[in-house]
């Protein structure tokens, strides 16, 4: 390799972990000549790909962001009025840079481990608290995808709810109002259809429900701009047995009286114009309110208030059995992935401006509004309404001329259709800018002029008596605190150290691929010129955007081995859905609706199950058998019992049991054979990259979780993206850019976080890929190796081997130690260490995927604290160690405890908290004790408590 080459293909040495010197080492410790040995002794042959990957060679990283920032000036960034969903925003700097663009906080995984994760935990619950403040309903959750499917989950959780008691569903109709947005009703027409569920299109004045509807759904303001009083409307549902979900903004309601006072059983929304960039589509968080009644239905996590095991207060995800809504048959939703990060940041918005920051805002906003209003009036243009927050929609003689003119200026607005025109304004806007928007409409007509006045004292209020906000929110002190940016600062700063992210170590979290979010991939994700765009702005703006949809489809396609992509999902369990109506939209093409039959493997995660009821399938689950793998027989009887109706299987490839099984040819060819088609779950893609793929190995279609496989972060439980790949059976049913099939509001989902991924696959080419998965697979075999003298590893593949992941059975403890899995976790947090992943997919076991980006350094720190935990539980066994007071079972040990003057445990405290060497330099301090799981649940809190309650609470 020449000195040139060597810097192209710079970026794959530093996002694999091991060096040569340490890949020897470690392929000795497994019993391989070379990594292409350890390939041929772990993978079946049949499946292997014939050739490279046809993927452009590897950039350096410094050459991919001068090549991009070209890309990026394709787009032109035009002051954007469209609104309808997203708006220009001032992310505040300090959010920006100690939030935003900081791995301290977008490293992190979800925070199931709350005793590491009290930071981000905080932060969620105020977005929570934020959200039922301003709403007026007493329980939010922590975040949904977007507006769209927010407001199809709060469909389907009314729709469930009404119709439990029922064999079968009476009530099926849910009115939709006509003025919602646009992308909010094509998420909705997607996910009623296979529900069973009939859309009634209408006005909210006119409609008329009977005991045949369920719910229905309006937008507060309107899609118009207008401010509706629906007190009325929810009454009628009310009386019909019905309820009601406003979609609504978070801002406008700073002013506005909240949806929970208008009748509102659930308010929904994007929390995006609260600090969050418009990125083209995403990613921002949408948010979900309820009343008390539904809160064990809610979709999505909701973080609760709990103690810890000294009695002091703290925070955990709520009702996390609950969460397992995503239970096979049983599912009424499947959102896993949420979008965290977002609400982290639309949630420290509210803590930096506080309630009267935010008012301000709104004010200025509301304001600039009305003198607009004034002044398009003064100049002769028609309104529709004269009760608005920040929109209007104005009648106009030619929208084409207007459109040519305010494109000529470099503005944008949203043209509803007929002569209407529609102009939002945000945050962003100037006084100057309203002069330019009234100077816009007037030389549409011919008139070279613009004048407004700006009298703050002669203004009118456009927002009507009978709906302006009366309720104080946001009180807490939280929200009243941290206006200074140095409060702010050390507040995002107190938080972030609680936590343990990536940048402390490896979280070897099975199924999930924590490898490296590299800086450069990241970096662009802030750039203004693909941070700014519309979702929806005319498409001669967006070409920079354009190039990188197409080549990143097209490279996807090339390494799944499939022909069309689709990069709407906005999450895997999205891809999950959207795949799944691509077969059953291939089977009705072909008249056989009765094909309804969807085979899952027990082993499967639990959001495949869920997904196929969403898509309107009946779910029959397969046996694996004593080795792990699919149970070929038991696969074949029911393939032939349902040979009738199979529409199809869904699998995960290598299998979540973190082998590749031998027969998955045979597995597709079983489905094949009686008409169904395959769907494989592409989050374990991480070892398929360039060494096999779905398309060769026989599957029809896949998603891939792009916030594992392809380097999109975690955020601490979103955002992420699930795009689909199909074959061509499959392409013509794939989500349509005219929205026909949407199941995200966003073309492309959350647009602006594709560009990490297309940035990992340049800048590591065909041979980094493949290297990143040989190097996952060799990772985990080598911890394997090392670990496998000490516990029960509990399957494996050809040789013995591993794919990118393996389970280590920690069940016979309990009979030899009454040790649990989740002590092993704990206890693993003092060593400095996220817990892998626990009890999934099999309980009392955890299952270790250490990625490719982690050095044998780092390896084997894991294993020595793994080894240790191993002696600490002999000496249970043997009686050397309490049964009940012991390092296991108490952990993990806060600093708190450790140093405090009462000590009364029959260990030491560097026992506790430095039981090896490697934590004088390494220690991370986890913030609780245990938390308690089940006083949380029994007392659910989910909003901020009042101050008094921060006083521990005795145990
Ligand atoms: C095997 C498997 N399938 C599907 C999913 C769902 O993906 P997402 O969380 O992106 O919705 C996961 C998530 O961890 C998974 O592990």
């Amino acid at each position: 390799m020449d000195l040139f080459e060597k810097q192209s293909s710079e970026f794959a040495r530093r996002h694999i972990g091991p060096d040569e010197h340490e890949t020897r080492e470690m392929l000795a410790a497994i019993g391989a000549g070379s990594l292409e040995e350890l390939i041929k002794n772990t993978l079946p042959p049949d499946i292997l790909l014939p050739r490279d990957l046809d993927v452009p060679g590897p950039v350096s990283e410094s050459e991919y962001l001068r090549d991009l920032k070209e890309t990026a000036n394709r787009n032109r960034v035009f002051r954007s009025y469209i609104g309808q969903g997203y708006y220009d925003t001032i992310v505040p700097s300090v959010i920006l840079r100690n939030l935003f663009e900081n791995p301290g906080w977008y490293t992190q995984y979800t925070p199931y481990q709350a005793e590491i994760a009290q930071g981000r935990l905080e932060s969620l619950l105020n977005f929570q608290t934020m959200v039922s403040d301003l709403t007026g309903l007493p329980i939010a959750n922590a975040s949904l995808l977007d507006e769209g499917t927010a407001a199809a989950e709060a469909m389907t959780m009314l729709f469930n709810h009404r119709n439990r008691d029922h064999e079968t569903a009476t009530a099926t109709r849910f009115f939709v109002d006509e003025k919602i947005f646009t992308q909010t009703r094509q998420v909705l027409e997607t996910r009623a259809l296979p529900a069973g569920i009939q859309l009634v299109s209408g006005r909210f004045d006119r409609i008329e429900p009977d005991e045949t509807f369920f719910g229905g759904i309006v937008q507060y303001p309107d899609s118009e701009g207008t401010v509706v009083d629906y007190r009325e409307f929810a009454g009628k549902f009310h009386r019909a047995g019905a309820q009601v979900i406003m979609a609504t903004d978070l801002m406008a309601l700073t002013l506005l009286a909240p949806p929970g006072a208008l009748g509102a059983d659930v308010a929904i929304g994007s929390a995006q114009r609260l600090g969050v960039p418009m990125g083209f589509g995403g990613p921002h968080a949408a948010f979900f309110a309820t009343r008390d009644e539904f809160k064990r239905n809610l979709p999505g996590r909701i973080i609760g208030v709990s103690i810890d095991a000294r009695g002091k207060r703290c925070l955990r995800m709520a009702l996390q059995t609950r969460e397992q809504h995503i239970r096979r048959e049983k599912a009424t939703s499947n959102i896993c992935t949420a979008q965290a990060l977002l609400a982290n940041m639309a949630a420290m918005y509210a803590v930096y401006h506080g309630p009267t920051g935010l008012t301000e805002i709104a004010k200025r906003i509301s304001f600039l509004a009305g003198a607009l209003a004034t002044g398009l009036s003064q100049a002769g243009f028609g309104l529709r309404s004269q009760a608005f927050f920040d929109t209007l929609t104005v009648e106009v003689p030619d929208t084409a001329a207007l459109k040519r003119e305010s494109e000529n200026a470099e503005m944008n607005f949203h043209y509803p259709g007929g002569n209407l025109v529609t102009v939002s304004l945000d945050e962003t806007t100037t006084r100057n800018d309203v002069l330019d928007i009234i100077h816009v409409f007037n030389r549409s007509v011919g008139v070279d002029a613009s004048h407004v006045s700006f009298d703050e004292d002669a203004s009118e209020d456009f927002i009507p008596a009978s709906l302006a906000r009366t309720q104080e929110f946001l009180q807490h002190p939280v929200f009243n605190s941290h206006h200074s940016e140095t409060e702010m600062m050390r507040y995002l700063k107190s938080l972030e150290n609680k936590d343990l992210s990536l940048v402390h170590s490896m979280i070897a979290l099975g199924s999930c691929t924590m490898k490296l979010n590299a800086a450069t991939e990241l970096i662009p994700v802030s750039w203004h010129h693909f941070s700014n765009i519309h979702p929806f702005a005319p498409a001669g703006q967006t070409a920079g955007y354009g190039h990188i949809v197409r080549e990143l489809e097209s490279l996807l396609c090339r390494i799944t081995g499939f022909t069309a992509c689709s990069l709407q999902p906005n999450s895997g369990a999205q891809g999950e859905f959207a795949g799944l109506l691509a077969i059953r939209g291939y089977h009705h093409s072909r008249h056989d609706q009765h094909r309804n039959v969807i085979l899952i493997p027990i082993s499967a995660h639990g959001t495949n199950p869920a997904s196929a009821v969403m898509a309107g399938f009946r779910v029959v689950v397969t046996r694996c058998d004593e080795a792990g793998n699919i149970d070929l027989e038991d696969l074949k009887a029911q393939a032939e019992k349902y040979r009738d109706t199979l529409a199809g299987l869904m699998v995960t490839y290598p299998s979540t049991h973190g082998v590749y099984e031998e027969t998955i040819r045979e597995v597709c060819q079983i489905v094949h054979d009686r008409g169904g088609l395959v769907y494989m779950d592409g989050a374990n893609m991480n070892a398929q990259v360039g060494l096999t793929s779905p398309g060769t190995i026989g599957a029809d279609v896949c998603h891939l979780n792009l916030h594992k496989t392809f380097a999109i972060p975690h955020g601490g439980g979103g955002p992420g993206m699930g795009p689909i790949c199909v074959n061509d059976k499959l392409a013509p049913f794939l989500p349509g850019r005219d929205g026909k099939g949407a199941v995200s509001a966003a073309p492309y989902g959350s647009a602006s976080i594709l560009l990490i991924s297309y940035a990992y696959i340049r800048m590591l080419g065909a041979e980094g890929l493949y290297k990143a998965s040989v190097y996952a697979i060799l990772n985990a075999n080598y911890m394997k190796a090392r670990l496998e003298k000490y516990y029960r590893i509990l399957y494996t593949g050809r040789n013995g081997s591993c794919a990118h992941e393996f389970i280590v059975d920690l069940r016979p403890f309990r009979s030899t130690a009454n040790i649990e899995a989740e002590d092993v976790a704990k206890r693993l947090m003092d060593y400095g260490f996220h817990a892998p992943t626990l009890s999934f997919p099999v309980a009392g076991t955890i299952m270790i995927e250490p990625t490719e980006s982690e050095n044998k350094a780092e390896l084997d720190r894991f294993c020595e604290a793994l080894i240790n935990i191993h002696e600490e539980i002999r000496e249970i066994e043997e009686g050397r160690a309490d049964k009940k007071d012991n390092v296991l079972k108490n952990a993990p040990h806060p600093l708190s405890v450790v140093a405090a003057d009462e000590w009364l445990h029959g260990y030491s405290r560097s026992k506790a908290a430095f039981p090896l060497e490697f934590l004088d330099q390494h220690k991370c301090w986890p913030s609780v004790s245990r938390v308690n799981n089940t006083f949380g649940d029994r007392n659910l809190v989910c909003t901020c408590e009042p101050v008094s309650s921060y006083a521990e609470t005795p145990a």
